[in-house]
């Protein structure tokens, strides 16, 4: 039997018809957010630079929503572009994401990162529509401790290179602009998510393990490993983005509580080795074929890093969907799929997700959360 649930009443339906400016669109996670977003009724407007791999996700899915390519650190185009959209909510994600392209390029890392970071602030400031941002981080804004246990939200923000000392210093923004412009919930709620390594279709970073992986594969190569044995938290994309949709939902009906820091991480049972990845890959794609990468001088990388999300699971009833099994399973036959087939299977993973999500009874998937009436899709339907 079909699972009925509504696309546009997930999140309590918040995001229907709502404007929301998503920076960092044409990249991994804003293609899949804005997919998402579009799907669930929003107007989408999204800002970043054009798109920078071959293939692009971006490119491929084509979303219905209106785009403009420009620097976030160009305060007068990224201000216009603001003033054209009017949005009630932003989604801050537009970064250089790569840590071994900030050993490269420190600047544009600092740059991008930290001072564009001010760039979304201020021209939030100055459009009266903006009543909420969500700023995207990551696990590793944290001073690395290399522990064993999980980080915290109010642990010490640090950064051993380049990229994940420009989060620290991104956190530190935007905590002293919660404190100094939008104090005691009066002005714009302003929250920062911090999450893992994603992985997921359409993903053709370079130095990220899964398309290294499948790039290799799809040409009958073997693909070169670095740090096998360094432990991560992997899971799905649309798991911290289920994380980064909740805290939107809660700021846009106004609850301040929830304008802080928050970890989407996954279960202890998805922090595994890169070796352990590569394992589990090899039964969704059997041609996978792996050589280890002895090069005595690779940059500092962090070796182990999870995060304790107690907070999100307690206060926002967020807990993450797939195990791990589920999120390799659907992350190579993306891949395999598009590879072989030329097919796209993003839509129909959300619906997966949904589904899934639905049935495992998170807050943000239950029906009875929807507080309007609204225009009925079951999710096998939308778009
Ligand atoms: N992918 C991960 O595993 C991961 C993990 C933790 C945190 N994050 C964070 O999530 C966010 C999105 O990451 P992603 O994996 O989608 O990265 P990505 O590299 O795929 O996409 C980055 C996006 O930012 C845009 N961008 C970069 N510099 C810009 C600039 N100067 N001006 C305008 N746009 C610019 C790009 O055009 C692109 O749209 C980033 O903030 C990243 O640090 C990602």
């Amino acid at each position: 039997m079909e699972t009925m649930v509504k696309i546009d009443h997930l999140f309590g339906g918040i995001y229907q018809g709502k404007k929301v400016l998503v920076t960092g669109h044409t990249g991994f996670k804003g293609s899949w957010l804005s997919h998402w977003l579009v799907m669930m009724g929003a107007e989408v407007y999204g800002y970043s630079l054009a798109p920078e791999t071959e293939p692009s996700h971006c490119i491929m899915l084509d979303t219905k929503m209106t785009e403009c390519y420009g620097d976030i650190t160009d305060q007068e185009a990224l201000g216009d572009f603001f003033e054209e959209a009017q949005p009630e909510i932003v989604f801050h994600l537009a970064a250089q994401a790569l840590v071994r392209d900030s050993y490269d390029d420190p600047i544009t890392t600092f740059n991008s990162n930290v001072m564009g970071t001010l760039c979304v602030y201020e021209a939030a400031r100055k459009t009266a529509s903006v009543k909420a941002i969500v700023n995207v981080t990551s696990d590793k804004c944290y001073e690395n401790k290399e522990w064993t246990w999980g980080y915290r939200e109010n642990d010490p923000m640090g950064g051993y290179d380049p990229y994940s000392a420009s989060k620290g210093c991104a956190e530190l923004l935007t905590s002293s602009y919660r404190n100094s412009f939008f104090k005691d919930g009066k002005g714009i709620l302003l929250a920062s998510v911090r999450a893992g390594n994603v992985i997921g279709g359409g993903d053709w970073a370079k130095d990220r393990l899964i398309p290294d992986i499948v790039r290799a594969t799809s040409i009958a190569r073997r693909v070169q490993i670095r740090n096998p044995k360094a432990t991560r938290p992997w899971q799905h994309v649309l798991e911290p983005l289920s994380g980064y949709l909740m805290v939107g939902w809660k700021l846009l009906e106004g609850e301040a509580q929830y304008a802080d820091g928050w970890n989407f991480g996954p279960d202890l049972s998805s922090n595994l080795t890169v070796g352990e990845i590569v394992e589990l890959c090899k039964d969704y794609w059997n041609q996978i074929g792996v050589e280890l990468n002895t090069d005595p001088n690779q940059v500092h990388e962090a070796h182990l890093l999870m995060l304790d999300c107690s907070k999100a699971n307690k206060i926002l009833k967020w807990k993450p969907v797939w195990n791990i099994e589920d999120t390799l399973k659907h992350t190579i036959e993306w891949y395999k799929n598009y590879y072989l087939h030329n097919a796209v299977d993003t839509l129909s993973d959300i619906k997966a997700f949904v589904s899934a999500a639905h049935k495992s009874g998170v807050a943000w998937a239950q029906q009875a959360n929807f507080k309007e009436a609204g225009h009925l899709l079951p999710v096998d339907q939308a778009i």
